[in-house]
């Protein structure tokens, strides 16, 4: 059933391709990502990769991507190897080419969470198997096919909605601003001085969105973003690998996501954060544990996203 409905699905043309970034993918790839994650996430057990294997490297701690990948690789019939980089002769100084080299013939894709996007990339040169960025610096492209997979589920669409994303401007941004141009969804970020995105990925996801009629903008006012918003995002102000300072931390309290905030808000949007989160930091318990919150479904949805990204890839 599931293969008969990928027949005329864009994602047919995924088998054998990287995830790096979502500027990669076409917005008919995502879609047909989104359309096939909602099929899988109606039957739990479809052994669409019976045989298949998954390397996952994490060189930052996790606790959703390491999870849902393990389980998506079980439910779909496969298996999934944690290698810890420690462990790995890579931490000797094997080469990320040869580890590249020598990990594609015992499996079939490799997922990687590092600091370098560049890393990511040098892997995917070496790898005969797709590689699939598990988060960098720079990205973190499964957390936004969940999150459109999310926002699609609450809204019945994507296209035409608008998320403001509020707080520091790192990974999750960069990746939420690609994936909202692709998609046709409207970014209104707002950050401080000094945690602004990077000027590169913000003029390319404008450009996109050009294409696809949405709106990619830049402020430093909470409240006039909130008042659009039917999306309120947040992420830590403290990023892996970052440094945490009272001056960065005073700098983004202003731009904490909590009901005085909330007030402003005409459209009763619904609350979004890729999780870990700190209350009391970028959100307050009584938003982040209120009713508008969607947290846990996108934690979730990783598992559903994910699933149908490696089948799409390797199945
Ligand atoms: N959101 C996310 O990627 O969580 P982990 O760091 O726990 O994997
Ligand atoms: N921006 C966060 C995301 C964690 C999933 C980080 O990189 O730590």
């Amino acid at each position: 059933m599931i293969a008969l409905a990928l027949k005329d699905n864009e994602i047919m043309n995924l088998s054998g391709k990287d995830l790096l970034t979502l500027a990669d993918y076409s917005s008919g790839e995502i879609y047909g990502l989104l359309e096939l994650a909602e099929q899988l996430k109606k039957e739990s057990y479809s052994p669409l990769l019976i045989g298949k294997s998954l390397g996952m490297i994490f060189e930052k701690p996790s606790t959703r991507t390491r999870v849902s990948f393990e389980v998506a690789m079980t439910q779909l019939g496969g298996h999934a190897l944690y290698l810890n980089p420690a462990d790995l002769q890579l931490g000797r100084g094997e080469t990320i080419s040869d580890t590249a080299k020598v990990l594609s013939r015992y499996v079939d894709a490799i997922m990687i969470r590092t600091f370098e996007q560049e890393k990511v990339e040098q892997l995917a040169e070496g790898a005969d198997v797709p590689v699939i960025n598990g988060l960098t610096n720079d990205y973190h492209p499964c957390q936004v096919l969940a999150d459109l997979l999310t926002i699609k589920e609450k809204f019945g669409t994507i296209a035409g909605k608008t998320l403001a994303y509020i707080g520091d401007c790192n990974n999750m941004t960069h990746s939420l601003m690609i994936g909202a141009a692709k998609v046709g969804m409207n970014v209104t970020i707002v950050s401080p001085q000094g945690c602004e995105p990077s000027q590169k990925i913000f003029g390319d996801a404008k450009q996109t969105a050009a294409g696809t009629g949405a709106a990619i903008t830049l402020t430093n006012d909470p409240v006039e973003a909130v008042e659009t918003a039917d999306v309120i995002y947040t992420d830590v102000w403290t990023s892996m690998g970052d440094e945490e300072t009272s001056e960065r931390i005073e700098k983004l309290e202003p731009f904490q996501v909590n009901a005085k905030l909330w007030a402003h808000a005409k459209k009763s949007p619904i609350f979004m954060h890729c999780l870990p989160a700190h209350r009391g930091q970028e959100v307050s318990a009584e938003i982040i544990d209120g009713p508008n919150s969607v947290v846990f479904d996108q934690a979730e949805n990783r598992l559903h996203a994910q699933k149908a990204l490696l089948t799409a890839l390797i199945g």
